[in-house]
């Protein structure tokens, strides 16, 4: 895992102009990409930003209570998950999270996907946020290219 960007935000604007140069810089399709960070951080401030970058248009919600949402522009799709609510590696297999991986295409973000590291394999991108003074945030982006 190595570190390829550290940003700083000072307003949830700023946070969602981050995930579009996340889209833009760096997303690729059939990526994974793991959003970290404590409740309220700005988690899907940023991956609203991420669909903007990847060009989607219209209203990113939060999925903590429906766990995923698709969003799709032609054959590209965009998958957002939020495992806040799950307890157990049993559930997210349930929820048929492998079967959306099989989509080379698309995109796949999820929200507290940290909490269940081993269900996950390289290559990923790992975002960590974390909060600073009032209303700023640090970003942190790894990249883990492969095993080990
Ligand atoms: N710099 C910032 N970046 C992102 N969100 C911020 C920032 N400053 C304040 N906020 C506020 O923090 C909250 C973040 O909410 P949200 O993105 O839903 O968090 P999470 O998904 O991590 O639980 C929003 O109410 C937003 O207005
Ligand atoms: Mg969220």
């Amino acid at each position: 895992m190595e570190i390829i960007a550290r940003w700083h935000s000072r307003s949830e604007e700023e946070t969602r102009q981050w995930g579009e140069r996340l889209a833009r810089d760096f997303l690729r399709p059939g990526d994974l990409v793991i959003v970290a960070g404590e409740l309220g951080v700005g988690k899907t401030q940023l991956v609203k930003g991420i669909a903007r970058g990847l060009g989607l248009q219209g209203e990113i919600k939060s999925p903590s209570f429906s766990l995923i949402h698709e969003y799709k522009k032609g054959d590209f799709t965009f998958y957002h998950l939020d495992f806040y609510r799950l307890e157990e590696e049993e559930e997210v297999v349930d929820l048929g999270w492998e079967e959306y991986r099989e989509d080379e295409k698309g995109i796949m973000v999820i929200e507290w996907g940290d909490k269940f590291p081993t269900l996950f394999s390289p290559p990923l991108f790992l975002i960590r946020l974390s909060y600073g003074n009032g209303e700023q945030r640090d970003i942190e982006v790894y990249y883990d290219s492969c095993s080990g």
